[in-house]
């Protein structure tokens, strides 16, 4: 221990003192990533300070992300303090955007608490506010609870087969900022990306702001039709392999072998957006796309939109090894991470059993609302609505056989009339689909409602009879 340096500076409280002389340590290297610090009672006997102080600056330590405390083992030097302050040299070998080659270049930040100079008497540096050791006593309770990254990790692991170290999982705003930040590191201007036709939007709008030159891969009933891909390869393709939204379609396994292939031919980056995948309601879902053999072409997103609810805006991103160090800088330049204190409660809701708990609940309302809405389409509207027949999600597709493009315009406008919302699907494929057809929600409405809103589309159905006769898809 003697070895250690441990100089204290005199300046204020002293366990402020010793988290300064033991953060010199470890950004001087001394300490190395993910080393252990010494036990509290071994350092207050050496330093002959009380055990208090010691614990107190252990917790500054960790409340600045610089140590983590490990229940029952001490606290250890945070493994990620390498990628913290060197982002890019780890993925120095890996192929990137011109984006994130400016980041890889970019010099130390002045700013940057990590480089307070070590034997300074008086350090006037700007950027630490007042700092006391309760607010530091209540803030290492909250960021104990905010194991969030490890709490996902576990959760993949059972029940998407997905084996990651919490390490490659980045905490983001929501799907959304996880497809721009892939799209800022791996996409040049020009650089062709893959969207799925029919797709989601908000992907397709975010890829064409990026300038990527989008190609449309259609989809059948088994997913993506890979070998419609681009012969000469794409630099990104984005996927919803689990239940393609908007179509409602679970990618097959010879499909999901296929992608991965090609994208491992052409070194493509596969963007997996497993949005909902939770909700299956027969079978047990197909793996996902980076629990596979050749996974390390994908990036892996998840969210909790579905699960919880939207404005948490709290999803992750599980990211191949060499692209993990750009992705946390291009979230830093974004917005310096999402808030420390929604991320602990959603880690102890995890931890704590809870989240998987809500899953069974909204599952068996999911259920009961799915069937209140197929059985309800079947008695009322019979043939003249044929229902895709995925087994998952929160939506389903309703095709409309015998209704031209002007019949669906009079239904959408009569059903208005009599305060029924209905939402064509034609908007989101870049083709219209020869026949009509209705993107019906199911999760925001009760079964009483359903079975009422259903009721109400057969009747108008019956006051528009569609003007084509034949009733093939
Ligand atoms: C295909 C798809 N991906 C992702 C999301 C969720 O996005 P976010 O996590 O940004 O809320 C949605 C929500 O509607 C979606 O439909």
């Amino acid at each position: 221990l003697n070895s250690l340096l441990l100089e204290l500076d005199g300046q204020g409280p002293l366990f402020e003192q010793l988290a300064r002389a033991l953060k010199n340590s470890i950004l001087s290297g001394r300490f190395a990533p993910g080393s252990r610090l010494p036990a509290t009672r071994t350092l207050s006997s050496t330093l002959a300070i009380s055990r208090n102080t010691v614990i107190s600056a252990y917790e500054l330590l960790c409340a600045e992300q610089l140590a983590v405390a490990e229940p029952g083992s001490g606290t250890r030097v945070a493994a990620e303090i390498a990628a913290l302050s060197t982002p890019s040299t780890a993925d120095g070998g890996i192929p990137c955007s011109r984006y994130s080659a400016r980041t890889r270049k970019l010099g130390p930040i002045t700013l940057a608490r990590l480089q307070i100079a070590p034997e300074l008497r008086y350090n006037l540096q700007y950027g630490d506010p007042l700092m006391g050791a309760s607010l530091f006593q209540s803030w290492r309770r909250k960021l104990a609870a905010a194991a969030l990254r490890e709490a996902i990790a576990e959760y993949l692991e059972r029940r998407r087969g997905i084996v990651s170290s919490a390490g490659n999982i980045l905490i983001v705003g929501g799907t959304q900022q996880a497809l721009s930040l892939v799209s800022r590191v791996v996409l040049d201007e020009g650089d062709t990306a893959v969207i799925e036709d029919p797709h989601y939007q908000l992907a397709h709008h975010t890829l064409l702001a990026h300038g990527a030159h989008i190609v449309s891969t259609p989809v059948d009933r088994e997913g993506l039709i890979t070998s419609e891909l681009p012969a000469r390869g794409a630099r990104l393709i984005y996927v919803t392999p689990s239940h393609q939204f908007p179509s409602g379609e679970i990618m097959s396994f010879d499909r999901r072998t296929a992608l991965l292939a090609y994208a491992a031919r052409h070194g493509s980056w596969i963007f997996e957006d497993d949005y909902d995948s939770e909700f299956r309601y027969v079978g047990r879902p197909l793996p996902a796309l980076r629990s596979l053999e050749l996974s390390d072409r994908v990036i892996y997103a998840g969210t909790f939109s579905k699960t919880l609810f939207p404005s948490l805006r709290l999803a992750y991103v599980v990211c191949p090894a060499g692209l993990y160090g750009d992705m946390l800088y291009a979230k830093r330049l974004d917005d310096l991470g999402c808030a420390a204190i929604d991320q602990a409660a959603l880690a102890t809701f995890l931890q704590g059993g809870q989240f998987e708990k809500q899953l069974r609940k909204s599952m068996t309302e999911l259920r009961r609302r799915r069937e209140a809405l197929v059985g309800g389409l079947q008695r009322h509207a019979g043939a003249r609505i044929q229902v895709g027949d995925s087994q998952a999600g929160m939506h389903v597709v309703a095709w409309l056989p015998d209704f031209s493009y002007p019949d669906l315009d009079r239904l959408i406008k009569t059903a208005l009339t009599r305060s029924l919302g209905l939402h064509p699907i034609h908007p989101y494929y870049r083709k219209r689909p020869a026949h009509p057809g209705l993107l019906v929600g199911f999760a925001g409405v009760s079964v009483a409602q359903i079975e009422r809103a259903t009721a109400l589309l057969g009747e108008i159905l019956r006051e528009i009879p569609g003007s084509l006769t034949h009733r093939a898809r």
